[in-house]
């Protein structure tokens, strides 16, 4: 792991620059046809966002050795992507099919801004430019990876279980596993294709998976708890989508109580797999997800 020591704040704001920088780049620009499309995925994409996935991808990538001020190509692409897949996932579930959301990241949702079909298309177009980077990475694992993240046994297979557990309750064994799913594989994989692309060892690839198991399930607890007490300002999405859609929840499962605890337990949990300097990086993001408000 790295001897020196980067101070978590400014690593963020680094991160998220470079993040908004690199999907500048790698989207079609807007003036290209087919342009209400390239329009779409632009909106989307370049309305904020906490740009988290890729931050995680790169600061796995440090923690395996690697030196972030001259990285790889390779990275950046692989960031890149791991960002459009994760906004696509957005624009998917607030189409009125799934979640019928009309906020996101401050805006009006993609559908609402365009029209549903353009929301559909742009959500299709943002997952095939990430498989286009991914693939420029030449790790066939970390196609793979993110391949078996949002498939059916990942992201996908937990959107549908979460649609179709609309309106009924769940143990906590099952709500787990959807959140896991829906939610996790993709956090999980973001660590792993950072450790993946810096050639890390088994043992670190494990080691990292683990952590990104913890922050990736407390990530969709604590976003369950702020659905329900979250502020809308700070969020940038509508509070209480959850209860309009009676969907499963965590808190809902187990109480608001046992959620936030919970939630609490796997980032100390996390913070105590990745071991070395006090402030790495990957501790820092573990407890930015624990104290997060938006
Ligand atoms: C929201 O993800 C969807 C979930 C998986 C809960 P984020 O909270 O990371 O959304 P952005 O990227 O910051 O908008
Ligand atoms: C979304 O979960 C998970 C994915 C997009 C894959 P939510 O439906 O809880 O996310 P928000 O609350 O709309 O951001
Ligand atoms: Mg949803
Ligand atoms: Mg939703
Ligand atoms: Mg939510």
């Amino acid at each position: 792991m790295p001897t020196k020591a980067i101070d978590g704040q400014f690593y963020l704001e680094y991160a998220r620059r470079l993040v908004e920088d690199l999907l500048d780049r790698y989207l079609p620009p807007e003036t290209a046809p087919p342009r209400k499309l390239h329009a779409a995925m632009r909106y989307s994409v370049m309305a904020g966002g906490k740009r988290l996935r890729p931050a995680l991808t790169l600061a796995a990538y440090r923690y395996c050795n690697r030196d972030i001020d001259h990285p790889l190509e390779q990275i950046h692409c692989a960031m890149a992507a791991l960002e459009m897949v994760h906004t696509y996932s957005l624009i998917h579930d607030d189409l009125p099919c799934m979640d019928d959301d009309d906020l996101r990241r401050g805006r009006p949702t993609c559908h609402k801004q365009f029209d549903e079909a353009t929301a559909v298309l742009a959500g299709d177009a943002l997952h095939v430019v990430a498989f286009e980077l991914m693939a420029r990475t030449g790790s066939i694992r970390a196609v793979n990876e993110l391949a078996e993240a949002i498939g059916t046994s990942g992201m996908l297979g937990g959107q549908i279980a979460d649609v179709e557990a609309e309106g009924k309750a769940l143990s906590p064994d099952e709500i787990t596993d959807i959140h896991m799913r829906k939610t996790g594989a993709l956090i999980r994989a973001s660590v792993r294709i950072g450790a993946i692309l810096a050639d890390a060892d088994e043992k670190t690839i494990n080691k990292l998976t683990e952590y990104g198991e913890k922050i990736g399930l407390a990530f969709q607890i604590i976003d369950d708890i702020l659905d329900i007490e979250g502020d809308q300002a700070k969020l940038g999405k509508q509070v209480g989508s959850d209860s309009k859609n009676r969907k499963a929840t965590y808190p809902g499962t187990v109480g608001l109580e046992t959620a936030r605890k919970d939630a609490a337990l796997l980032i100390d949990e996390a913070l105590t797999i990745v071991d070395g300097e006090d402030d790495n990086l990957l501790k820092y993001l573990a407890r930015l997800i624990g104290q997060r408000e938006k």
